[in-house]
């Protein structure tokens, strides 16, 4: 049975860090689904974010999941670390796992999700093989390390390919996209067959920080 609910995962990346406790308060009051959380280390990608004491603070403000994203290398090395932190999910890139089998072992055995992340370069058979041991795939519609940049129209391929996988295997696998998703791409990425949605700029950069209005505009564009 596949997950169809659609959820729309805010990415504390583009909110107010000065701040954060009230803009995680204000975007669950707003209706978010989950709180997305990117981790960067300066290596795989090149920018640097936070680390498990945020995923600490930010559980402790919020009752919502929060969806690790991890943007590391060897990401093996902090897995506990950001469960013990409070994350529901985490996610692992396929790029820095050469072990990804046992990786995604080691985050369900942590008492996490397991997701696996794909960048927009990377073929998408190179996760082909974990279908049935992850909760979720999270497809990168941007090359990641920065919030703001243009959603890659041709991801929507590999999200239609990876739905194609989820469907026909019977598997309950969510299907995640995340970077560049505002009321115009979140209905290609839904169509393709994406049911989570990460958006930063188009809900922390909403005018009048009016999170209620972004993130509903957002459902009802993923809906139709
Ligand atoms: C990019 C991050 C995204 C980013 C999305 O590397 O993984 O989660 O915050 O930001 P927007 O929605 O602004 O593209
Ligand atoms: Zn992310």
């Amino acid at each position: 049975m596949s997950e169809s609910r659609t959820r729309i995962a805010p990415s504390i990346l583009a909110a107010d860090f000065a701040c954060l406790g009230d803009e995680v308060r204000a975007v669950e009051a707003a209706g978010a689904d989950w709180i997305h959380v990117d981790v960067m280390d300066g290596h795989f990608v090149p920018n640097i974010t936070i680390g498990p004491p945020i995923v600490k603070a930010v559980r402790a403000v919020t009752k919502l999941p929060l969806d690790v994203h991890l943007m590391i290398e060897a990401p093996e090395r902090y897995i506990e670390t950001f469960a013990e932190a409070g994350a529901s999910t985490i996610g692992v890139h396929v790029e820095t796992c050469p072990h990804l089998h046992r990786t995604l072992a080691q985050v369900r055995e942590a008492g996490a999700r397991a997701s696996v992340a794909i960048n927009p370069g990377t073929p998408v058979e190179s996760i082909r093989e974990v279908m049935t041991c992850v909760d979720q795939v999270l497809v990168m519609t941007v090359n990641p390390g920065f919030g703001g940049q243009k959603f890659i129209d041709g991801m929507t391929e590999k999200i239609s390919t990876i739905r194609g996988w989820i469907d026909e295997g019977g598997l309950s696998v969510a299907l995640e996209v995340d970077g560049g998703i505002d009321p115009a791409t979140i209905s290609r990425a839904a169509r393709a067959g994406a049911d989570v949605f990460v958006a930063g700029t188009a809900i922390f950069g909403a005018r009048d920080r009016d999170y209620a209005a972004a993130i509903k505009s957002l459902k009802r564009a993923a809906r139709s």
